[in-house]
């Protein structure tokens, strides 16, 4: 049997399997099967009022989920499915609530991976599939980081390689009568616009003033080095001046022509563009927890839209770690 027959058995009896996305890897099961959606939540540690995102083959299977698809749905499934953008749509009554974390809504994506796309299809339903880490860390991008952290609570780690984007989806609910950016994401405001109109989308920038949804938590998408952001003029300050307290600090760097031989601290270097930081963020920040450091500085990454979803996860991941200067 190959691999996708296993796991295809195992989402059957119950099981959770990890798999890749374009996005991130997530934590598969059947979204039918109440008992298995609750292993998931429990293996994720994660409250039972956070909903989740049922994923799809394709974009004919939706209304088997949704209640009603509006012409503004249809038309961003048509342009973005698959795709890392998830539609929030009014749930049908048979969708189980334990999915929806009690809502009568319903989160759904046609993910944009091979991998993803043979399971489902092979599956032949909707599997939910949080990001593969336990509540409120860092997203894994590789096979090798859901293994670390969840790999003996799982019945199996599907293995598509490093994730395309490396970060989340971007969710756009469709409860209201103006679309309305959740959470941004992979899929940039920009292609939104291509599609909706300049104003055809609303955007808050201020995440409490949003529905439920755990990254829209404060802290959250966070490595257990404590981090913060820093304008990039400063961080040699900042760096000295927790190394006088012996406190090991790295410096996370993103115009990374060359070493700044004013920041005492070591540097490490993610690309000056964002689906370059992006891909490469994740990965970092668990490269950089192994490694030990006591302090992660991070270089403010400019405050312009193409940088939304970074500034955004950089932000949450920062927030509860204290100045320590
Ligand atoms: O890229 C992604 O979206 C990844 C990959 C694996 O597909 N999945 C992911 O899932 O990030 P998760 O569970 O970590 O985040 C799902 C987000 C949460 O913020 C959740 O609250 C929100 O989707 N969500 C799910 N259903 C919702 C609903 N009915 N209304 C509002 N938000 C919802
Ligand atoms: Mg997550």
């Amino acid at each position: 049997m190959n691999e996708i027959a296993v796991a295809v058995e195992s989402l059957r009896n119950g099981g959770v399997v990890a798999f890749p996305t374009e996005t991130v890897y997530g934590l598969g099961a059947d979204a039918r099967n109440e008992d298995a959606v609750r292993s998931v939540f429990s293996i994720k540690g994660r409250p039972a009022d956070h909903p989740l995102i049922v994923h799809l083959g394709g974009a004919d299977r939706a209304e088997k989920w949704a209640a009603s698809i509006s012409g503004t749905a249809k038309s961003l499934m048509v342009h973005f499915w698959p795709g890392p953008l998830t539609l929030v749509l009014p749930a049908r009554d048979d969708v189980p609530r334990v999915v929806t974390g009690g809502q009568d809504s319903v989160a759904l994506r046609v993910p944009n991976h091979p991998v993803a796309l043979e399971l489902l299809q092979a599956f032949n339903g909707g599997l939910v599939a949080p990001s593969a880490n336990r509540f409120g860390a860092v997203s894994p991008t590789e096979a090798k980081h859901v293994r670390s952290s969840l790999g003996d609570q799982v019945d199996l780690v599907l293995d598509g390689g490093p994730c395309h984007y490396g970060l989340e989806s971007t969710i756009v609910s469709l409860l209201d009568d103006c679309p309305r950016v959740l959470r941004p994401g992979a899929l940039p405001l920009s292609a939104l616009r291509v599609v909706l109109g300049r104003d055809g989308i609303e955007f808050s920038e201020r995440p409490a003033t949003l529905p439920r949804v755990p990254g829209a938590l404060l802290k959250h998408y966070a490595p257990a080095t404590p981090l913060e952001i820093i304008a990039g003029n400063m961080l040699a300050f900042h760096s000295a001046a927790l190394m006088v307290r012996s406190l090991r600090v790295a410096v996370l760097r993103y115009h990374g022509k060359s070493l700044d031989r004013h920041i005492p601290a070591r540097q490490f270097f993610l690309p000056d563009e964002p689906e370059g930081y992006a891909h490469g963020l994740y990965a970092i920040l668990r490269e950089l927890d192994n490694l030990g450091f006591d302090h992660l500085l991070v270089e403010a990454p400019p405050q312009e839209e193409v940088w939304w979803a970074v500034n955004d996860r950089l932000a949450r991941a920062a927030r509860g770690s204290q100045l320590t200067v």
